[in-house]
């Protein structure tokens, strides 16, 4: 063969291998409103920057007429490319192949994109479009899931491992995404269950369709599995572009600087309006946190799982923070299980990729009650505490309004090593709430007086002014200052940069145990 005839016998092999599992299948996917492997990749990566690695790869199996259907590839295109000229790693599912499903092939593929990812410390992104294991394939397959399932654990606080869930994703394969940082997932297309509808109609008799069991929806709201839910493909992997402007590619490197203008001393007269007279009333915290970062920009995580709390990454100053904050708006911003466990995981995230975090606090306790004592309320808040205690990023605190209880521990307090703790005038710090506090205390005064609701009145007022302000905290040094709310941002920005060299040494360890 000439050099040009081996030259036109590539160019036909590259030509198949694009073609994934023919034109007919990827006419179905098209058909189903979903984008093939390589148009998704198209769209997320920088224009021309994708490189294909292993794209002659082929299965190795002979059962069930597999000897007769070796397409190039093995249903996964892998490698590396661009976000905003930042390198990523990239796998990206082809369901035209054999459903996508995951052969022992198949995962060596996603493996070798995984080594390189830890080795060149980058992010690793995995499309998902899958059938599963590649049931012919039997045993083997599962060995190349449990290869990817121990690579996503070694390289977890490593490199930020980014899933989106792009078609049906089944049984164990669900796995690989749940130990990866964040998941998103796309209204009408995506699914997620350990077992689908039939198997659970046969076990427990209920009958529920695919997308209440484990549609984007489900996950985005009721789980919680899912961080993300877009409406569109494209936007899904839009908004993976995004989240990755406020990431470290890894945890020795500093995340990017974000690209605002807003100036550091902007004050923010409308601060003072936020907060309501009453004590009783809500307000949206969005409406402070929107005020203070760089140009109002907020990127929510978990926004409508757990809504009485808000997770999310922001650019103050233009360094990245990760920003926990109570939501007075929902549930008055309690923290029951659920606004537990969602906080501690993202605590975590921030701590293992050295994101600074900023807490908000208007908190009035943890949520009372049956349901939540024995769904283990100790134990989920507990994470909470957990997770602020051992992060030694940055941590930087604002108390809004009220900061009663044990929630006033939790949320970052000084006391836990909450680095800068500062508290709006309209601050309430106390054990409890006035109204509580005093039913407790003068419940025989009260009843005993000949005017039970001017005794009440009285002594709640006498506590209030007592305790129901940010200054006894102040005078022991808990707080570290008393700011005007308008102030907000610039005190913020000064604290951060006051602590960027922030060192901490604790004696060796394995590990903690978080109480998980
Ligand atoms: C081999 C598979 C496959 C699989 C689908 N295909 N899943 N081939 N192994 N797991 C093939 C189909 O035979 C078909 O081939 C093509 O992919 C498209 O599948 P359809 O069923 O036609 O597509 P659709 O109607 O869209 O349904 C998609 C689906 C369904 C919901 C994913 O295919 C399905 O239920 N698949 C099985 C899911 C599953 O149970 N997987 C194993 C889970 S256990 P042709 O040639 O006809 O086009 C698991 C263990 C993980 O994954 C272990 C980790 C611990």
């Amino acid at each position: 063969m000439t050099m040009r005839e081996k030259l036109e016998l590539l160019e036909r092999r590259r030509a198949e291998a694009e073609l994934g599992g023919g034109a007919d299948k990827l006419k179905a996917q098209h058909a189903k409103g979903k984008l093939s492997a390589r148009e998704r990749l198209d769209i997320l990566l920088d224009e021309g920057s994708f490189v294909e690695l292993d794209r002659f790869v082929t299965h190795r199996s002979t059962d069930f007429g597999l000897d007769r259907q070796r397409p190039y590839g093995d249903g996964v295109v892998t490698g590396y490319g661009r976000i905003d000229g930042r390198l990523v790693y990239v796998f990206s599912q082809d369901f035209t192949v054999f459903g996508g499903s995951l052969s022992e092939a198949h995962a060596s593929k996603i493996c070798k994109v995984m080594d390189l990812a830890v080795q060149n410390g980058a992010p690793m992104i995995g499309l998902n479009d899958s059938g599963g294991a590649r049931i012919q394939e039997g045993v083997v397959s599962l060995g190349g899931y449990a290869e990817i399932f121990y690579r996503n654990t070694a390289a977890s606080g490593v490199i930020p491992q980014l899933s989106a869930i792009l078609g049906p994703c089944a049984g164990g394969a669900v796995y690989s995404p749940a130990i990866t940082d964040f998941v998103f997932m796309v209204q009408g297309v995506s699914y997620m269950f350990v077992t689908g509808p039939n198997v659970v109609r046969t076990v427990t008799h209920e009958d529920v369709t695919m997308d209440a069991l484990g549609g984007a929806d489900a996950h985005g709201q009721t789980s919680g599995v899912s961080h993300f839910t877009m409406r569109s493909e494209l936007e899904c992997l839009q908004g993976i572009r995004e989240l990755l402007a406020y990431l470290p590619s890894n945890n020795l490197d500093p995340a990017p600087r974000g690209r605002g203008t807003d100036p550091t001393s902007r004050r923010d007269e409308a601060l003072l309006e936020v907060v309501p007279d009453s004590a009783n009333k809500p307000y949206d915290m969005h409406d402070v946190l929107r005020r203070v970062v760089d140009d109002g920009a907020f990127l929510e995580v978990h926004r409508d799982y757990a809504p009485n709390i808000l997770c999310g990454f922001a650019h103050l100053g233009g360094h990245a923070v990760g920003i926990v904050a109570n939501q007075p708006a929902v549930l008055a911003g309690v923290l029951d299980i659920n606004a537990s466990v969602k906080a501690a995981r993202f605590i975590r995230f921030c701590d293992a990729f050295n994101i600074p975090l900023v807490t908000f606090e208007d908190v009035p306790g943890f949520l009372p009650g049956v349901a939540q004592e024995h769904g283990g309320i100790i134990r989920h808040g507990a994470k909470l505490l957990y997770a602020y205690c051992e992060a030694t990023v940055p941590k930087v605190t604002v108390i809004t309004r009220k900061a009663y209880g044990g929630a006033y521990d939790v949320m970052s307090s000084r006391h836990i090593r909450g680095d800068i703790n500062l508290a709006w005038p309209t601050a309430e710090i106390a054990v409890m709430g006035p109204k509580g506090a005093v039913e407790i205390l003068f419940k025989k005064e009260i009843a005993e007086a000949p005017d039970a609701a001017a005794a009440m009145d009285a002594r709640v007022a006498e506590y209030t002014e007592k305790f129901a302000n940010p200054y006894v905290a102040a005078a022991r040094g808990y707080v570290d200052d008393v700011i005007d709310p308008r102030d907000t941002r610039p005190r913020l920005i000064d604290a951060l940069e006051m602590l960027r060299a922030k060192r901490v040494t604790q004696p060796a360890r394995k590990h903690g145990s978080i109480p998980l």
